[in-house]
């Protein structure tokens, strides 16, 4: 049997995770709201089944950039993003892209739990269905019964999974939306500081579920605190002004950071 300490598997896996593949690739990646630019020329890896989280002081461009992962910018009106993302080895910008597939393959969660105002069953089958990912009951209630237990949440439900998903707690709400950008089976989840409308027993199990998670998924967590990246991340990006200061493993970037800009501020000297 295996008889590597839990701590040694962990700390094996990280070290994996900083040297593992990249899964997605930025590639002077600019973003302009009107005349606004809002990114300048950013170069930003993500590695695959690894945490990577983008911080920096509020108005740097940490959403902007994630929005970039899977073109919710083109929501935006004003919004012009120019450069090249690539998803394993495809530009997510080339006009032969799908950009509702694209959305199945890399999904959001986003800073408010904003589950459908349906059932907690409807809410996770709601993905699968448009993208014909399921067919017979059968099939629909093994993705919500598996898609529940990758989020943490089968036990806290299975009893009532046809009553309304708007009347879990706001912790439970999100972690309803984690199963639901699970259903459709994703390669890489965006999240954009979803905790930040959660109490902090409600933040510590989605950091935990987000620590599951990075086995089978590569995420990309926006957080403005710096305690949660540190906790939950293998890679951290640090932005500021529409730059990216520095991209380093986790544990050098909040011990011993390349840049003065980084250093400055997880020493609390702005932001
Ligand atoms: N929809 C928008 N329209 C115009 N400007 C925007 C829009 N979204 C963001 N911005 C601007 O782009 C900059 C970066 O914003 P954002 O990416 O939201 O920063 P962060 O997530 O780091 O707080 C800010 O100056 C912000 O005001
Ligand atoms: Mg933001």
């Amino acid at each position: 049997m295996n008889m590597m300490s839990e701590a040694a598997v962990e700390k094996a896996l990280d070290q994996k995770m900083n040297t593992a593949p990249y899964k997605m690739t930025g590639k002077d990646v600019s973003v302009y709201y009107g005349e606004k630019r809002a990114l300048f020329d950013v170069n930003l890896n993500v590695r695959e089944n690894t945490v990577t989280a983008l911080i920096g002081p509020s108005g740097c461009g940490k959403s902007t950039f994630l929005r970039c992962l899977n073109r919710m910018n083109d929501t935006i009106d004003s919004c012009r993003v120019t450069g090249k993302i690539v998803l394993d080895e495809g530009d997510i910008y080339d006009p032969s892209i799908d950009v509702v597939e694209l959305r199945a393959r890399v999904g959001m969660v986003f800073q408010k739990p904003n589950p459908f105002p349906k059932s907690i069953y409807e809410n996770v089958t709601y993905g699968p269905k448009i993208h014909g990912l399921a067919r017979t009951k059968a099939e629909f209630d093994q993705i919500v019964e598996h898609s529940l237990q990758k989020a943490g949440l089968w036990n806290e439900v299975k009893d009532r999974l046809h009553e309304s998903g708007t009347g879990l707690s706001g912790g439970q709400q999100q972690r309803l939306c984690i199963a639901r950008a699970v259903a459709v089976s994703p390669e890489v989840i965006l999240m954009d500081e979803p905790c930040s409308a959660l109490d902090p027993i409600a933040t510590a199990k989605v950091e935990e579920l987000i620590h599951e998670l990075r086995a089978n998924y590569t995420i990309v967590i926006v957080t403005h605190s710096m305690q949660q990246a540190a906790r939950v991340s293998q890679r951290t990006a640090m932005f500021h002004l529409g730059n990216l200061v520095e991209e380093n493993d986790t544990d050098k970037m909040f011990t011993n950071p390349d840049d003065q800009r980084t250093q400055d501020y997880i020493m609390g000297r702005f932001g």
